[in-house]
């Protein structure tokens, strides 16, 4: 008979994490981990991001999926923004301690209040960056700023954090940023969002609950930790030894690893090459790349048997803070990149129609004879 365990000893069935368990079919994107490849509908991330817009890389991932109000989807955005923002009160009614990713969360539960339809595909995603940029200006004891509905996503984004325009270049890197982390197999967010699609409950819902399986530091909540560590480094001399000494503490790097890609993770250089397009040189980068040859050649000699390689939140760090963008804001922003993904699988397994429901074996103890 097996012994029933104590909460300590327990060790999950699923000690593998569920890697490489298929629970979903899928049209939106495709990952070669052993090649370094994503495709978003049959095409490489390396032809979207940096050529395509947010609205028309999302029109490319959401095709066939998500019919569109009227018009183009930049259009529908900026009518979404609006609708959105109409609603904003609501975050600024709740506690002064949120975080900016709480109160997004709250403004997501409140969206389209005093509307008979639950918010769908279009009114969420085009939500996000009013919520986003609403949040920090309230945590910054701020008014939240109107959208104008006649800007792209990235453009207004960042004009309703920082109260001006934002440079093109700016612009730029934060469009690069938002396509290159749209859609990605299904991730621990998306994972979520799919378990809780799959219970029928509405779309708003799923994307709340991917909000919470994003935030922690082995999924979205990386890149803020990354800047951390290049912070503490502080020059690129000291990389060596103070990845060493990391690493012989037990700490995980962060930026580095990936349950699926045992080579680069493609979006690393995609996000690499915006940094090359921006006008100014970036003593960060230099120091940066200091630090993931260090870290790479640690972590060969720490982990032979796992090729531990740079992810994507390595240099989503160093370009969004070369933009300015603070950090505290790095998870809210892949929250804004990702919601479209989210939704679009949503959509995929509303289609399916399957309750998820997986199993658990009981090691507890069995009741007296
Ligand atoms: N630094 C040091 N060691 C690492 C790292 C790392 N970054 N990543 C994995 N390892 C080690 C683990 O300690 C483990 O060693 P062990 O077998 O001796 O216990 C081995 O490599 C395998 O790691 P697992 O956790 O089993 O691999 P998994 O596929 O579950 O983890 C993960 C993937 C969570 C991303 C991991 O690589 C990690 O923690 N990375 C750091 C955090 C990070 O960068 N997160 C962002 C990921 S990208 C994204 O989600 C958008």
């Amino acid at each position: 008979m097996t012994k029933a365990l104590k909460h300590g000893e327990l060790t999950p069935a699923n000690a593998t994490g569920l890697e490489g368990v298929i629970v979903a079919n899928t049209v939106l994107s495709d990952i070669d981990g052993i090649k370094g490849e994503l495709l978003l509908r049959g095409k490489p991330i390396e032809a979207l991001a940096g050529h395509l817009s947010f609205e028309d890389a999302i029109a490319h991932l959401w095709q066939d999926l998500v019919s569109l109000p009227s018009g183009d989807l930049r259009r529908a955005f900026g009518t979404a923004r609006v609708r959105a923002f109409a609603g904003v009160a609501a975050m600024q009614a709740a506690p002064a301690d949120l975080t900016v990713f709480e109160r997004m969360r709250v403004g997501l539960s409140a969206l389209s209040l005093h509307e008979t339809q639950t918010p769908d595909a279009v009114a969420i995603s085009g939500a996000m960056p009013v919520l986003l940029a609403a949040a920090q200006r309230i945590k910054e004891g701020l008014s939240p700023i109107a959208p104008d509905s006649g800007l792209r996503t990235a453009e207004d984004l960042l004009r309703m954090l920082l109260g001006t325009p934002a440079p093109g270049h700016a612009v730029e890197a934060v469009d690069r940023y938002l396509v290159t982390i749209l859609d990605h197999g299904l991730n621990a967010s998306t994972f979520a969002a799919r378990v809780i699609a799959s219970t029928q409950a509405d779309m708003r819902d799923a994307v709340i609950g991917a909000m919470g399986a994003l935030k922690g530091p082995l999924h979205g909540g990386a890149p803020g930790p990354v800047l951390d560590m290049l912070d503490a480094v502080g020059q690129p001399d000291n990389a060596d030894s103070w990845i060493e000494q990391e690493l012989s503490s037990g700490a995980r790097l962060m930026g580095f690893g990936h349950r699926v890609y045992r080579t680069r993770d493609p979006r690393a250089d995609v996000l690499k090459a915006g940094l090359r397009k921006l006008p100014q040189d970036n003593p960060k980068l230099v120091l940066a790349e200091a630090v993931e040859s260090a870290a790479l050649a640690a972590l060969a000699k720490a982990k032979p048997d796992r090729a531990l390689d740079t992810n994507v939140e390595f240099y989503t760090a160093v370009l969004l803070d070369a933009v300015e963008i603070d950090r505290s804001l790095f998870t809210p922003l892949f929250a804004v990149g990702r919601t479209p993904g989210w939704c679009a699988h949503v959509l995929e397994q509303q289609a399916a129609g399957k309750l998820i429901r997986p199993a658990s074996r009981y090691v507890g103890p069995k009741p007296d004879a």
